[in-house]
């Protein structure tokens, strides 16, 4: 990973100045020099050579008009994260990359201890705040940085639906760490269930993942949102076959006005494609009725 490069060679007053920068963008859409300056306590001159470094290593893009100022890169706002769950020794090492979504990029990686761990990084909103950005200088609000206010959201929804579900033993990844917009899990083996060429019993892992529906709803109070075949990963590899759904950041709570909608949706999203793809039938209305009693 490119990134963990860059991190290798900085400092702490390197670190300082991204934080502070993160810190400012709450503020500005372009950070301005002096504010970085207030906010990291360094003087201007190290503020300086610190930036200079941090915007060679591509971590932060400078603006001259109308004013000199800073933004985090995505690059810059990855290293925050990784620096932190280093030093809560979460992470030791960032290995390869383990797959790619519409919306994250997931790494394996390894703690301290030595375990493999899946590494998540959200990645949302990036294009709409390329074009904003020009237009306004300062905002009151939220909206001019929401690629890092989205996908630190995202990480913080999936990192809490894993705290709800996994305890109650619903076949989830373990939740193992979080920060910012970066999600810490266990790895899990297999490929997703539409690269599945053929399955021994698909009847009976339909019936395990409507049971895992079932748990996270009645136990978690939890409905996945987003599940379908690309979500739920298998592993054939082993004697018994095992399964997991990822992928939980979109997750709503069973009082959420849409719960009832977006439970049927699960549901209908994984019986639809048992029966078009196994020939595996079972009645929407039944696994419904099951999963709310
Ligand atoms: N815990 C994990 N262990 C191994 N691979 C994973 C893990 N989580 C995600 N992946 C891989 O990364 C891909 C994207 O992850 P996912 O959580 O579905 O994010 P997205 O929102 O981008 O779809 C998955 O299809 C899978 O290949
Ligand atoms: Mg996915």
């Amino acid at each position: 990973m490119k990134v963990v490069k860059a991190l290798k060679q900085l400092q702490p007053e390197d670190m300082r100045v991204l934080n502070a920068i993160e810190r400012g963008m709450a503020l500005y859409e372009i950070v301005p020099f002096d504010q970085i300056v207030r906010l990291s306590g360094l003087s201007p001159e190290e503020v300086s050579i610190r930036l200079r470094k941090l915007h060679k290593l591509d971590l932060i893009r400078r603006s001259l008009t109308p004013y000199l100022g800073y933004v985090l890169k995505v690059a810059g706002y990855d290293c925050l994260a990784l620096n932190a769950l280093s030093k809560a020794n979460i992470l030791y090492a960032i290995g390869r990359k383990l797959g790619v979504g519409k919306e994250a990029d997931v790494y394996d990686a390894l703690t301290p201890a030595g375990t493999r761990v899946a590494v998540k990084f959200h990645r949302l909103g990036r294009t709409s705040f390329r074009q904003t950005r020009r237009f306004r200088v300062y905002v009151g609000d939220r909206r001019h940085i929401s690629w890092l206010y989205q996908s630190r959201l995202a990480a913080e929804r999936e990192y809490e639906a894993l705290r709800l579900v996994f305890p109650k033993g619903v076949h989830a990844p373990k939740p193992i760490g979080h920060n910012r917009h970066v999600v810490v899990t266990s790895i899990i083996e297999g490929a997703p269930l539409n690269e599945i060429k053929d399955l021994p019993n698909p009847k009976e892992l339909l019936e395990a993942i409507i049971e895992d529906v079932r748990i996270a709803y009645q136990e978690a109070g939890v409905i996945h949102g987003d599940l379908s075949e690309y979500n739920i990963i298998v592993d054939l590899s082993k004697d018994e076959l095992t399964h997991v759904i990822i992928d939980w950041p979109q997750w709503v709570s069973t009082a959420h006005p849409s719960a009832e909608e977006l439970l049927r949706r699960d549901l209908r999203n994984v019986i639809a494609f048992f029966k078009r793809k196994y020939d595996v039938y079972m009645e929407l209305d039944e696994a419904l009725e099951y999963v709310r009693s």
